[in-house]
């Protein structure tokens, strides 16, 4: 249902150029070509009475409410879907109208059952608007509604209902399943007065192919389809505009809330990241900010054997105060270090890796970055000059040809997925680069042109390939070349990708993907007008993921495509604020704007603002911090927002490593799984609890607004002011716009963002500074960011990490839509119902092979240790490769990853982990111990709780 808190216009924007004039009641009225009159008259602040129009979708022209008369013309035009002329005389009220409009509802309402005092939508609902709008006083058919007021309701979606007795069958929700989401599980079956919305064959909304985007939720302009939460709760009263939480799209969104206490979630129209659209995690998923589990009290511990005690906040950072200072008085300045999150604002990164330099006076800070997209900023930076994608979103409605490698946007990115299927649905072509038959290959309206079913671990590879081809075809953008690049690194890359080792003959075997297939692949991308790269962490998560992201930067400087809208480099960022964390100085070697520690002009210009001298060497890496844990040097950490016993690699070896430490400090929403190894846990706050900003992975910076107090009584940055501030810092800011204006002084790339101009222009794509005031969608126009595009040749180096007859098959990991991440908030949500356990992909040959069928459990080994987990026997898989989410614990699917790692930044070689899989009939060793380990901690914070 559309909120009545936000104007709908009744059809979409135009963005012609031109613009025509016409009179509408009297009034001159100016709009762009191809504006509907509906549009137009409701820009000059006429509503004309509509229902089966709504500003998200294209007009139907089915209801005839919004009829209205045209000087000159007979008949009476539907105003939805007649365009604006110039000269058009317009009226939109007349008797006749009045009188046309009344039967068009008197039909309606007879169809229509009569509970409106009852009714969930009561107050908030377009058809009892419409009958009060037309001055409907009776019914002269009856209200027989014989038709649909019987029907059953559908409510096995865990978010809405679907009420068939209340449609009124105007096709809003058949409109925004198929153009905002691009999914067509809803058809309207039958015909005329029999005809009703049907998701799939017939089948309930949980059985067909509905990815509970909620898009046809808001279209519908009656009770039809409602939030189960509206149902429950009842109307909000006001809104607030935030962030989504979840991932690098970066959806906005209005809260629509009643006081304190959130109704629903309303993706906002002006959101630039989103149009209004969003996925099932950021419309729905948001229950677990005050799920039962969430752990509101500071808590210290001695050891990690001992009960949790509760205590004050102050207790707390005094407890965790004391034994930082006393370790570095021990074991020396390095002994201590802080790790980040993407999942937090900009402000509380900052403000985090202050800390860790001005106050812990070392560079020993990093961020999840790490272990998901640090080979980008490696990749990028080296290459073009700036650690970030060079695109909006929106530049991809102009692609012609778009590349996604590595990445799974249905599920990772479902919001721009649904944009880019736009592009796709009108003409664009697609190649993609996967190992598995991922949506985006082939589903409703979407076809790939070239699956590269490459191999895990093949990336380089397969892009030295299409270069190859691109280089030895003649396809090479010379004169972009000669104008924009380096020409002597472009020569030498030219040069090593036409050698014949890198033809795709050559390199068939490597990757598996017909040398025939790459060719006309590269042919397409290198011809076929603007083209555009997307990428994730398929890309990334490898031995060679920096080298990867650097062929992708060469494919596109070799073709001409950086520097415009429709092209570039593109990637797609795993967490809300991956992006961002990284641009705060997340790393230990980088300060806040990707500036390294040595050099001194940077050392300065930040040691002089805080106070303080600046070491000149990197600190320590989240890798080097486990080692160096192991070896006794490094011996307190403070964790914010990050589970990195869960999300990092090699589980056993994490454990291990935070088992030596003196002091864990972890401030989270949960007592996650890395909580659990704490010695002082700090209440942190839910993006609902907190005021900041994120920065998606178009580099938008937006608005993170608090909509309820935070559930502990401080917010996360001022958890760490106290800290700093314990340990004898003087860090005094008095709200997270301070923080924001300390980074704009400080960063030349965001010198013009304020928490004022965001609120002016709604959200900034950095660079913002004196040249581009209002932010900057496109990067690398005139030149690149380090004056010449830069190539660097890209020697493909196979993986050590080998299948072997012990070991013969690959697995990959992934992502799924319903659940994120960790799933340490999903999995305290409805999603669920969706994706309840992580199961373990085999192709049916493989299983086959091994006597596993669907659903059986199976033990996973690798190198690193065992899991176990239940089978999908799923074609979408190649023989030979398997694949598993990571959502659970219990799953344990980073006890099997091991330490390999890129070898530019450490990221961690997810992607390839070579495996077996048995059938078995009970839990790994790890699992079983796990379990009990988990439920101890679980028992001690209960005990805790019970005691205060
Ligand atoms: S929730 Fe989304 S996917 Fe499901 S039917 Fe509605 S629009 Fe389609
Ligand atoms: S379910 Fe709602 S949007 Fe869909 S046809 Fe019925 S009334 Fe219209
Ligand atoms: S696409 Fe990403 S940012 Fe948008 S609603 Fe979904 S999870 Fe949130
Ligand atoms: S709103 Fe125009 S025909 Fe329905």
């Amino acid at each position: 249902m559309q909120s009545k808190l936000e104007h709908d216009f009744g059809t979409p924007e135009s963005h012609a150029k031109e613009s025509v004039t016409l009179n509408i009641d009297g009034m001159t009225v100016t709009v762009p070509a191809g504006t509907s009159i509906m549009r137009a008259a409701s820009g000059a602040g006429v509503q004309v009475p509509k229902l089966c129009a709504t500003d998200s979708v294209d007009p139907y022209g089915s209801c005839r409410l919004c009829l209205v008369e045209v000087e000159g013309r007979r008949g009476y035009p539907a105003s939805c879907t007649t365009p604006c002329e110039n000269g058009l005389n317009v009226r939109t009220q007349s008797p006749k109208l009045a009188e046309l409009r009344k039967g068009v509802m008197e039909l309606y309402i007879s169809d229509h059952p009569l509970d409106c005092l009852t009714c969930a939508t009561n107050g908030n609902c377009e058809l009892q608007d419409m009958a009060g709008t037309v001055g409907l006083r009776e019914v002269r058919y009856g209200y027989e509604g014989l038709n649909h007021t019987k029907s059953q309701k559908d409510e096995s979606n865990p978010y809405f209902t679907y009420d068939p007795s209340k449609c009124i069958v105007c096709s809003r929700c058949v409109r925004a399943c198929e153009e905002v989401q691009g999914t067509f599980a809803l058809t309207i079956e039958g015909r005329g007065f029999d005809s009703r919305v049907s998701a799939g064959m017939g089948e309930s909304f949980m059985d067909s192919e509905c990815v509970s985007c909620g898009a046809c939720v808001q279209a519908c302009p009656t009770a039809t389809l409602s939030e189960k939460s509206i149902i429950q709760m009842g109307q909000p009263d006001h809104s607030v505009t935030t962030t989504c939480a979840y991932c690098g799209v970066g959806c906005s969104f209005r809260a629509e809330m009643q006081g304190n206490r959130v109704v629903r979630m309303v993706p906002w129209k002006d959101g630039k990241a989103n149009h209004g659209h969003s996925c099932v995690k950021g419309r729905f998923a948001w229950g677990y900010a005050t799920h039962p589990d969430r752990v509101t009290k500071p808590m210290v511990r001695d050891k990690i054997s001992d009960p949790w005690k509760e205590v004050s906040f102050d207790e707390a950072i005094q407890f965790a105060s004391d034994k930082f200072k006393s370790i570095q008085a021990q074991h020396g300045r390095d002994s201590i270090g802080g790790i980040t999150s993407s999942r937090c604002t900009n402000e509380e990164v900052y403000v985090m890796q202050k800390l860790v330099r001005a106050v812990f006076q070392n560079n020993n800070v990093d961020t999840c970055a790490r272990v998901c997209h640090s080979p980008t900023g490696f990749g990028l930076k080296a290459t073009l000059g700036e650690s970030a994608g060079t695109q909006d979103f929106d530049s991809v409605m102009d692609s012609d040809v778009i590349i996604v490698i590595g990445a799974n946007p249905t599920d990772g990115h479902p919001v721009f997925a649904s944009q880019m299927k736009k592009r796709l649905r009108q003409g664009a072509k697609l190649i993609v680069i996967d190992p598995r038959s991922t949506d985006l290959v082939r589903s409703a309206h979407i076809e790939a042109q070239h699956h590269l079913k490459l191999r895990p671990g093949t990336n380089v590879a397969i892009l030295n390939a299409l270069g190859h081809v691109i280089a030895t075809e003649g396809l090479v953008k010379e004169d972009y070349i000669a104008s924009r690049c380096d020409v002597e690194s472009f020569e030498k890359w030219r040069n090593f990708v036409s050698r014949e080792n890198n033809s795709p003959e050559a390199l068939e075997p490597v990757t598996g993907v017909p040398a025939d297939e790459v060719r006309k692949a590269a042919r397409l991308f290198a011809t076929g007008g603007n083209g555009a790269i997307y990428y994730g962490l398929g890309v990334t998560e490898h031995a060679q993921g920096s080298t990867a992201v650097i062929g992708i930067a060469n494919l596109a400087l070799a073709t001409g495509n950086v520097g415009r809208r429709g092209v570039g480099v593109n990637p797609l960022r795993g967490q809300n604020n991956v992006q961002g964390s990284c641009d705060m100085g997340s790393f230990p070697h980088e300060l806040p704007g990707y500036r390294h520690v040595s050099e001194k002009a940077t050392r300065e210009l930040f040691g002089n603002a805080w106070n303080v001298t600046i070491q000149p060497e990197p600190g320590l890496r989240i890798p080097n911090m486990f080692e160096a844990s192991m070896d006794g040097s490094f011996r307190g950490l403070y964790v914010m927002g990050e589970d990195i016993v869960q999300s990092d690699p090699n589980t056993q070896h994490v454990i291990a490593a935070l088992e030596q430490l003196d002091c864990l400090v972890v401030q989270d929403i949960f007592l996650n799984e890395t909580a659990m190894y704490a010695h002082v846990f700090l209440p942190g706050s839910s993006f609902l609890e907190k005021d900041g900003t994120f920065t998606n992975a178009e580099r938008r910076i937006s608005r993170v607004r608090k909509v309820m107090p935070p559930l502990s009584g401080l917010g996360d940055w001022e958890v760490i002011q106290k800290v700093a501030q314990t340990m004898g810092y003087p860090m005094n800011y008095s709200h997270p716009s301070e923080i924001m204006d300390e980074v704009a002084r400080l960063t030349p790339t965001f010198k013009g963002v304020s928490y004022e101009r965001l609120e002016q222009l709604g959200s900034i794509q950095w660079p913002c500074n004196d040249a581009h005031p209002e932010g900057t969608p496109t990067m690398h126009i005139q030149e690149f960011t380090r004056g010449k595009g830069k190539f660097i040749s890209t020697e493909y180096i196979a993986t050590d990490e080998k299948v072997t007859k012990r070991f013969p098959l690959i697995m990959t990991t992934g992502r799924i839509l319903s659940q994120y991440n960790v799933g340490a908030q999903t999995r305290r949500t409805a999603n669920m119902a969706w994706h309840s356990e992580d199961r373990v992909e085999i192709h049916p040959a493989d299983a086959e092979d091994r006597g596993i069928v669907d659903g059986d459990w199976v033990g996973i080994t690798s190198r690193a240790g065992e899991t176990v987990l239940r089978a999908l026997v799923s074609e979408r898989m190649q023989p030979g490769v398997v694949y598993t989410t990571f959502h659970f614990p219990e799953s344990g699917a980073n006890v099997i990853t091991t330490d390999n790692s890129d070898w530019a930044t450490n990221c961690p070689e997810y992607k390839v982990t070579a495996v077996e899989l048995t059938k078995v009939s009970q839990p790994s060793e790890w699992q079983s111990n796990y379990k009990r380990f988990a439920e101890k901690q679980i028992n001690f914070l209960h005990q805790a709780e019970a005691k205060a």
